[in-house]
């Protein structure tokens, strides 16, 4: 297979086809542009290498026969033929380059979306991608602040370009990272995948070249062409972040661009709407422009319904939160006027059975880019981008500032406890980083290290290993505050109890008991989340750290 090939062409829309300008908004872009476009360079002849199958190459598979004779679990695709076009979906990655969560069964991801891909294409199918928009995240984990959404952004956008997206729009998330900067360091200086949206009002002259109102694209191995627009709806207008952003009134411009498609010299067989906007506004959409055949719409929870909303023969389809799932829309020419195409859909969760094969690491192309990402933020010492805010104990009592002083130092005193604690996992989860591969260097990841240290983003909490060392792993002061009052003054009760907001009441009832317990199993989960810990259980969990002095 060649895919060094653009398998995909745009076709002119309103916006005028000059070659895109290379201006650039700004020195640093430039360097990182430059190195952006080096890895792609790169990745792109990786990619070719990687896509050479370790098997002999896969014959064509005929119409009827099922996929699961190649890469994809027999689950999928059931009473599938090959379709004319397979056409994925993905939407709502809310920054989630990677695999969601620290412990298994993850889901999700840029390679995982990658290599599923790839398996479509083993199977010769023609395969088309497009994306909703809200990639990049409102606020880093643990609610950092959001020093490394651009960053995620462009690499989330590159690595799209290198799966080949023909289209993505935008939303309130984007907006989140001010959609001058975003649409100016990606969409201005990479054609693809393009950033589509019809109704922001003077986008042209706002955004100069940098998005298209809609774009018709030729798709490889298909006769079927594509039309893609996108449009942000109602309930999302409102909260784009953008004060000088202004709609254009949204019946109007579908109105106009349906029939801009319409009058375009080679058709669109299929129209697909991104619409940032609920399963409400989607089938106010649906009945008023059926020349839609799918659009894509928010999804208000995490999980998606593995079930389109069909309204005739056309389709409603949203695919959850975190980029762990990922929509197929099956497109099947019928030959008949009145109904040209016909869809079937299936949602796929991008689970393990989508790893990267041993075989297939050393070149995959968005495990490059990841590695590339990671490799950024220790080169240019995103740690360090990082202010530091006040501990509540730092606050507790006026011109009485403690700071961190690292388990070590309460040793002495507590022996009992620095037992319990130097034998459970929370002692070694700095290296736990350290060892993490694919990619590594995530302890300059600080979306990583702000669970796995002591007080990072607090004063005098973890910086980095050279500066305070003795800050790695989640230490006594990750649950009991920085200590260094209570070290200087142990007598002093205050400070005690400043450091214990757990202590129990002398002659403490069951039930005050479960209450209390209650909030320290509240505490844990501010590290022991849903993403982090999928098996997280209070009562599992606790006995294992659990320090009592057996008073
Ligand atoms: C010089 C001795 C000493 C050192 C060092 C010391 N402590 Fe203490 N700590 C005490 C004493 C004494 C108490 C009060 C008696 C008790 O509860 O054990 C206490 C109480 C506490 C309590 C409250 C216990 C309760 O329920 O009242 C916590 C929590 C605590 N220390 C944590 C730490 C941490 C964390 C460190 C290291 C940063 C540390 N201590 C270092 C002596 C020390
Ligand atoms: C500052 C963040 C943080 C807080 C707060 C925290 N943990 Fe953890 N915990 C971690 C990290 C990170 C690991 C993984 C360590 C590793 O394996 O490298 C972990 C691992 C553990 C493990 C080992 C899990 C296993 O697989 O056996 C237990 C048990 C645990 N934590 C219990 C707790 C309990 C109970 C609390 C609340 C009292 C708590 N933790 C609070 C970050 C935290
Ligand atoms: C919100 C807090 C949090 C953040 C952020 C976080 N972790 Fe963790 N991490 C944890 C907790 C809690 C555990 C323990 C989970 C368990 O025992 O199942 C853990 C465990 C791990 C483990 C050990 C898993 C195992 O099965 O032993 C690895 C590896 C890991 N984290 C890597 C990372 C990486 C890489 C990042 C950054 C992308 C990261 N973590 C960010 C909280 C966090
Ligand atoms: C994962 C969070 C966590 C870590 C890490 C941790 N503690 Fe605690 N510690 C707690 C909680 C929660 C309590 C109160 C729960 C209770 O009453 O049983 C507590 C209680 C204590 C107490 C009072 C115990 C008693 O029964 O009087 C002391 C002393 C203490 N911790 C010291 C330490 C020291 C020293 C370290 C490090 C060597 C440490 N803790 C590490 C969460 C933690």
């Amino acid at each position: 297979m060649q895919m060094d090939d653009r398998s995909t062409q745009p076709q002119g829309s309103a916006a005028p086809q000059s070659r895109r300008s290379r201006t650039v908004r700004s020195v640093t872009f430039t360097v990182a542009a430059l190195t952006l476009c080096l890895v792609s360079a790169l990745a792109a002849t990786g990619l070719a290498r990687m896509l050479r199958p370790a098997q002999p190459p896969l014959e064509p598979v005929p119409n009827e026969q099922k996929p699961q004779a190649a890469r994809l679990p027999a689950s999928l695709f059931r009473n599938w033929k090959k379709p004319d076009l397979a056409l994925v979906v993905s939407a709502q990655q809310h920054g989630y380059l990677l695999p969601c969560g620290c412990s298994r069964p993850q889901k999700g991801g840029l390679e995982r979306r990658c290599n599923f891909l790839q398996r479509l294409k083993e199977i010769n199918w023609p395969v088309a991608a497009v994306d909703l928009g809200d990639i990049p995240q409102r606020h880093g984990a643990k609610d950092l602040p959001n020093v490394q959404g651009k960053l995620k952004y462009l690499y989330s956008m590159h690595a799209l370009r290198e799966m080949r997206y023909l289209a993505v729009g935008l939303g309130e998330y984007e907006s989140a990272l001010s959609l001058f900067d975003i649409l100016g360091e990606y969409a201005l200086n990479n054609p693809a995948p393009r950033v589509v949206v019809a109704n922001i009002a003077d986008a042209e002259s706002k955004f100069p070249e940098q998005t298209r109102p809609w774009e018709i694209y030729e798709v490889a191995g298909t006769n079927l062409r594509v039309g893609v627009t996108s449009i942000i709806g109602k309930s999302v207008q409102s909260k784009m972040l953008d004060p000088n952003l202004k709609f254009a009134d949204n019946r109007t411009v579908l109105k106009r661009v349906l029939q801009e498609m319409a009058d375009a010299p080679k058709k669109a067989d299929l129209r697909v709407l991104l619409l940032q906007g609920s399963k409400e506004e989607a089938e106010l959409c649906a009945r008023d422009f059926p020349a839609f055949n799918v659009i894509v719409c928010l999804s208000a929870e995490d999980e998606p319904s593995s079930e389109p909303k069909r309204i005739d023969d056309r389709i409603i389809v949203a695919t959850g939160h975190k980029g762990r799932y990922i929509g197929v829309v099956g497109v099947y020419r019928t030959g008949e006027r009145a109904k040209p195409v016909e869809l079937k859909y299936q949602l796929v969760s991008l689970d393990e059975d989508f790893l990267t094969a041993p075989g297939e690491v050393a070149n995959h192309p968005v495990l490059k880019l990841m590695e590339q990402y990671t490799a950024q933020l220790k080169k240019d010492d995103y740690l360090g981008k990082y202010g530091a805010g006040k501990h509540p104990l730092q606050l507790a009592v006026p011109g009485d500032v403690p700071v961190y002083v690292g388990s070590e130092k309460c040793k002495k005193c507590h022996d009992s406890a620095f037992e319990v604690w130097k034998n459970s996992k929370h002692a070694h989860a700095y290296q736990t980083l350290v060892d993490v591969k694919q990619p590594s260097n995530r302890q300059y990841d600080a979306e990583c290290i702000v669970c796995h240290t002591v007080g990072f983003g607090y004063e005098s909490g973890f910086r980095n290993e050279r500066n305070t060392p003795k800050l790695k792993d989640v230490g006594c002061e990750s649950c009991h505050g920085p200590g260094s009052k209570h070290v200087a003054d142990w007598n002093n009760e205050k400070w005690q109890a400043l450091m214990n907001p757990w202590k129990p009441k002398e002659n403490e009832t069951a039930r005050e008991k479960t209450e209390r317990m209650h909030r320290v199993d509240k505490f844990c989960q501010g590290c022991h989340d849903i993403d982090n810990d999928v098996h997280y259980k209070f009562e599992e969990r606790w006995p294992k750290v659990a320090h009592p002095t057996g008073k």
